[in-house]
């Protein structure tokens, strides 16, 4: 299949989405109509009975004392200075960071965190009607949160089974970007399945230099992508990536029956990408395993691809970037065997500005599965699919993933755009793929799905009409 690329405008861009969308989804429902229009009747919205308990729901996750966010939101006193600020981001929706198109592809997903347009509209009124208190006695108790030391997991599964450690590394306080690539054993005796992995750097100050961790899995046993990839997806090191860490993606937890399989004698091979912030910091990055119950073995065995969007030339990945311009790129994405997409991770660097994946069928139609229409450099988010909106595609599809790179001025994330950009692992380089998690199937399965599921969205939106 020949990859290609071409740069294309703003206006060429546009026509593209219309399309797209005209093909495959319904139009987008329309704002609630009431939207900013208070009247007599309405009660005044206030910050202790009405705001409060939104902002408990979908920000202070982060935006409290100590977690990630800037600032906390938590009191009415903490809050208040931000009003104005809260009603911008959540307008445009982008808080909480979501930066996937609303209108396009599947929409339900495990990890959604984005407010209902009544609670925008609860937190617009609020903030024009001049962002009131209200009755102290109002206000909902405090939320309780887990210690910020806590693995994310452990509400759900405990602690952990294992944790692995990398070494550590000190990063001085000047100098270029560092891939750190140290190599841990994994003490097992017998194989065992994982259904949740964590990463995490291992203090709040490791955060501020890595930029992401890859845990690749390294094990003696046959290469199975042989079987169901093609092209440069089939050649790996090995059974792959376990996990791959950076902000906005914490865990994998993966799907009912479905798992990796770790064998006696396995290591993980670590990539730290670590830059510099004025500051001498060292730390390493954790990894949390959670198994299977013994003896319990999943059916199905998951694969973390990389697919490019960005064409491979001799086995080089490659990207062209001109300065002061739009790029498309596009790569093409073969499954020889049936599969469920579990995600959509697009993964950017400072010129990011979109990607989507489709699915081109066997009978030939095209169907749209994911746009982040928003691509943001500082979140990497990954969008996980619900179970009963995951992707499952017969054998043949070919996966299309295009992303599009804006190297002009009108980019505010760009340090520079009379700069040509190529591929590299800096940030000041680019790279444009997508984290997929890929859960291979039988012919069979896939039949049984297809009966099963006639009238859900999967069905609908993804398998080919008969
Ligand atoms: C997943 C973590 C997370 C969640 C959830 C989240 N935020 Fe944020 N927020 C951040 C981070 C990190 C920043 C700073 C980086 C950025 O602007 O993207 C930020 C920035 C902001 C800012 C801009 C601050 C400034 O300096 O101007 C506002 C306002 C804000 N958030 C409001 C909210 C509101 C309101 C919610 C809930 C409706 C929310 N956020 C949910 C992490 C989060």
């Amino acid at each position: 299949m020949n990859a290609y690329r071409r740069s294309v405008s703003l206006g060429t861009l546009g026509i593209t989405l219309a399309a797209l969308l005209a093909l495959t989804m319904p139009a987008p429902t329309a704002r609630a109509q009431t939207a900013g229009k208070p009247d007599a009747t309405t009660p005044q919205v206030t910050f202790t009975k009405d705001v409060a308990p939104i902002l408990q729901e979908h920000c202070q996750e982060c935006h409290r004392t100590g977690a990630m966010a800037p600032m906390s939101l938590v009191t009415f006193e903490e809050a208040r200075p931000w009003a104005k600020a809260i009603k911008q981001r959540v307008e445009t929706r982008t808080m909480p960071p979501w930066h996937l198109d609303r209108t396009v592809g599947i929409q339900h997903f495990k990890n959604d965190p984005s407010l209902t347009d009544a609670q925008i509209d609860t937190i617009v009124r609020w903030v024009n009607a001049g962002a009131p208190q209200g009755d102290p006695k109002d206000m909902p108790a405090p939320k309780q949160w887990p210690d910020i030391n806590q693995w994310q997991l452990a509400k759900q599964f405990g602690a952990p089974d294992l944790v692995i450690d990398s070494a550590p590394y000190t990063m001085p306080a000047q100098g270029q970007d560092v891939w750190w690539k140290p190599t841990s054993e994994i003490p097992l005796n017998e194989p065992r399945w994982v259904r949740a992995v964590e990463i995490r750097p291992a203090t709040p100050d490791g955060r501020r230099i890595m930029h992401h961790v890859l845990a690749r899995l390294q094990q003696d046993e046959p290469d199975l992508r042989k079987t169901l990839f093609l092209g440069s997806d089939a050649n790996s090191d090995g059974p792959g990536m376990l996990m791959e860490w950076a902000i906005g993606k914490n865990y994998d937890v993966y799907r009912p029956d479905t798992g990796k399989l770790l064998l006696p004698g396995s290591h993980i091979l670590w990539e730290l990408h670590l830059h510099s912030i004025g500051e001498e910091i060292t730390d390493h990055a954790q990894l949390a395993i959670y198994f299977y119950p013994k003896g319990q073995e999943p059916k199905h065995r998951t694969y973390l691809m990389s697919y490019t969007a960005n064409p491979v030339e001799n086995g080089q990945l490659v990207l062209d970037i001109p300065p002061n311009t739009l790029k498309e790129t596009q790569n093409f994405h073969v499954l020889k065997q049936p599969a469920i997409l579990e995600n959509f991770q697009p993964h950017m660097h400072l010129r990011g500005k979109a990607m989507s994946m489709e699915a081109i069928l066997p009978d030939g139609t095209t169907r749209m599965l994911s746009y982040v229409d928003r691509f943001n450099f500082n979140w990497m988010i990954n969008y996980v699919y619900a179970d009963d909106a995951a992707p499952v595609l017969p054998a043949g599809t070919v996966l299309r993933i295009t992303a599009w790179h804006d190297n002009t001025a009108s980019n505010r994330n760009n340090p520079d755009p009379n700069q040509w950009v190529g591929w590299g692992e800096r940030t000041v380089d680019e790279m444009s793929h997508a984290w997929v998690n890929v859960t291979p199937i039988s012919e069979e399965e896939y039949q049984s799905y297809l009966a099963k599921k006639k009238s859900s969205e999967v069905a609908t939106s993804i398998v080919p009409s008969p």
